[in-house]
């Protein structure tokens, strides 16, 4: 039976970092919408170019060009045993359509992780991020720095920062998420599948509340 993982929350609270634990521990594919984006930037495509502005601006990708990427990603065949969505559904239009294209698998959003911090903690956490631009690894200058300063420890990599991760930019996301993204609360509350988890505390403390929420999930699906 499938697993299919929604994780929510604002911009920086470590839904990334929390996705690529649960990818490890259950063999699911972790998709998300942010990385689908930044890729098709890189490579020059037609969504790349749709896309950019937006991004840049902190504003959301048009909802019909987020899901056409998104339905297209979760059709593919390693998704077909479930998937962590990291970013994805950001608006009550596109938790709809998500709903619809699993049923149309015979599947549901399973689980929704609610990871939610305080705008301090937010704030530092994306001024501090840096991410390696060969393979994409994640790092915070405090909290999980690089070994040799700029360099990524796992392939050697030059570090950057991301452009939407500048201090205005970064506001405006938090609003947008506030806007847009918070009303996705009640609707997967309504459907019952919603869980709080306390994004404060350091990676670690939030891995263990999110593995003691999905691992029943696993139990029953196995
Ligand atoms: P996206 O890339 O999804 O950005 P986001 O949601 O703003 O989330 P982030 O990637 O900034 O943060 P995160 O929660 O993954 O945190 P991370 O683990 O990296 O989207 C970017 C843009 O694309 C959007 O603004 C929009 O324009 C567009 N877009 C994407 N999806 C869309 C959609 N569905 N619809 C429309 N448009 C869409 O952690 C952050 C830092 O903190 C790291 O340095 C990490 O090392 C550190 N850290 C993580 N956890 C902890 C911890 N517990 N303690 C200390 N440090 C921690």
């Amino acid at each position: 039976m499938a697993l299919d993982i929604v994780l929510l929350g604002p911009p920086g609270v470590g839904k990334g970092t929390q996705a690529e634990r649960l990818e490890a521990w259950l063999g699911l594919p972790q998709v998300s919408s942010g990385d689908l984006f930044r890729e098709a930037i890189a490579k020059g495509t037609r969504l790349g170019r749709k896309a950019e502005g937006y991004i840049d601006r902190g504003e959301l990708v048009p909802d019909q060009v987020t899901i056409d990427m998104i339905a297209e990603r979760i059709a593919k065949p390693d998704c077909a045993k479930g998937v962590i969505l990291d970013g994805f559904p950001r608006t009550v239009e596109q938790a709809r359509i998500l709903d619809e294209l699993l049923a149309k698998m015979g599947r549901r959003v399973d689980i929704v992780l609610d990871i939610e911090a305080s705008e301090e903690t937010l704030l530092e956490r994306l001024t501090g991020r840096w991410l390696c631009r060969q393979c994409g690894r994640v790092y915070h200058r405090l909290s999980n720095p690089e070994q040799v300063r700029g360099i990524c420890d796992e392939c050697g990599g030059r570090l950057y920062q991301r452009e939407d991760d500048r201090p205005k930019t970064q506001r405006r996301r938090l609003q947008v998420y506030q806007d847009r993204t918070v009303p996705l609360q009640a609707y997967y509350r309504r459907k019952g599948v919603l869980v709080d988890i306390d994004g404060e505390g350091d990676v670690e403390s939030v891995w263990r509340q999110i593995k003691a929420a999905v691992e029943p999930l696993v139990a029953q699906k196995a």
